[in-house]
């Protein structure tokens, strides 16, 4: 099969080009290095099945030659980080969504076969209530969230008008080896040079998932007509809170580093818990049973 997997460079979609090449798929990446890195690459730079295309998803222009033919799209490329977005808003809308909806029209008229896009638990804003199902209303807080559901709107009329087959992924807080400046390689980094952690607010509850289990989602989707139009959390189900996490890397680190809580930032997501259901049912996969049961290994490895 040949996948396009936009993004691939940046930490979720390294893991997710690495399944892809194991389980026997061609992999094109398109990634502008924005964020991502070419040594994320490393395991895989010189695999036959890959082929690295150095591109912006804002230029129109880039798109031919890639897509004809492609099986598969994952689109994963964005301003993907909150304070990021909020800090640059030109470059959020232009890419996570003008980029997108360039993709989507781009996708339709080569006839690509399956479309999956990255969402965020961030649509849905502070959550009524917890855990949040996929119909809560989306009430996005801050321009990241706003540009995914902006995004997920294309994405679902293109679904609607019959001009594509998509499944939209509202991915939790994805951690694991690779990710930077967010809070659990944040908490580590702090750990290791044995200064404060610095907790914003201290309300936080987070819905903290391996990166492993996003990227198994991502590959059981493939090819699964019955999944066209569906919406679907990818998270652990359950919530940590941040004094947990600190406490736990701390431990794992073995270090001095002490807690300091300063005022709460507003553009922030206070609690968020995902509603895994229907990611269990029409996936098979289970809720892990510790979410933050990786720490260890991402701890012990210094990455
Ligand atoms: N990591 C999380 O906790 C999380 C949670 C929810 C949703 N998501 C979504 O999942 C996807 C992957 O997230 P990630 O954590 O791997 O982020 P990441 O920043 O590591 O990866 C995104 C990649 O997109 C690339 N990119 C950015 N702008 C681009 C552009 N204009 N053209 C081409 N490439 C561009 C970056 O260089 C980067 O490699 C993103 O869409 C993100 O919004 C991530």
């Amino acid at each position: 099969m040949r996948t396009v997997v936009t993004g691939g460079a940046g930490f979720i979609g390294s893991h997710l080009a690495e399944k892809l090449l194991l389980a026997g798929h061609e992999v094109i990446i398109i990634d502008n290095f924005f964020r991502g890195l070419k040594s994320n690459l490393a395991g895989i730079l010189n695999h036959p099945g890959l082929r690295l295309v150095e591109a912006d998803i804002r230029e129109r222009s880039i798109w031919p030659g890639y897509l004809d033919g492609a099986d598969i799209v994952f689109h994963l490329a964005a301003q993907s980080n909150v304070l990021g977005a909020v800090h640059d808003l030109k470059y959020s809308f232009e890419t996570n969504v003008i980029g997108t909806f360039n993709l989507l029209e781009e996708c339709a008229a080569r006839k690509v076969r399956q479309f999956i896009f990255s969402s965020s638990r961030e649509v849905y804003g502070e959550a009524q209530e917890l855990p949040v199902t996929e119909q809560h209303p989306l009430l996005a807080k801050n321009a990241y969230g706003a540009s995914k559901a902006a995004g997920e709107l294309y994405v679902r009329v293109f679904q609607n008008s019959g001009q594509l087959n998509t499944v939209i992924f509202r991915l939790a807080n994805v951690y694991g080896r690779r990710d930077f400046n967010r809070v659990i390689p944040i908490f580590i980094d702090n750990c290791r040079k044995q200064e404060d952690i610095k907790i914003f607010g201290g309300e936080q509850v987070i819905d903290f998932v391996y990166v492993g289990l996003i990227t198994e989602a991502m590959i059981r989707a493939i090819g699964r007509d019955d999944l066209f139009g569906t919406v679907l959390n990818i998270g652990s189900g359950s919530g940590t809170t941040l004094y947990q996490l600190a406490d736990q890397i701390i431990r794992l680190t073995g270090s001095e580093s002490k807690i300091s809580v300063l005022p709460a930032r507003t553009v922030e997501v206070v609690r968020f818990v995902a509603d895994t259901t229907l990611m269990e049912q029409r996936l098979g996969i289970s809720r892990p049973e510790n979410p933050i049961g990786h720490l260890e290994e991402i701890t012990a490895d210094g990455e």
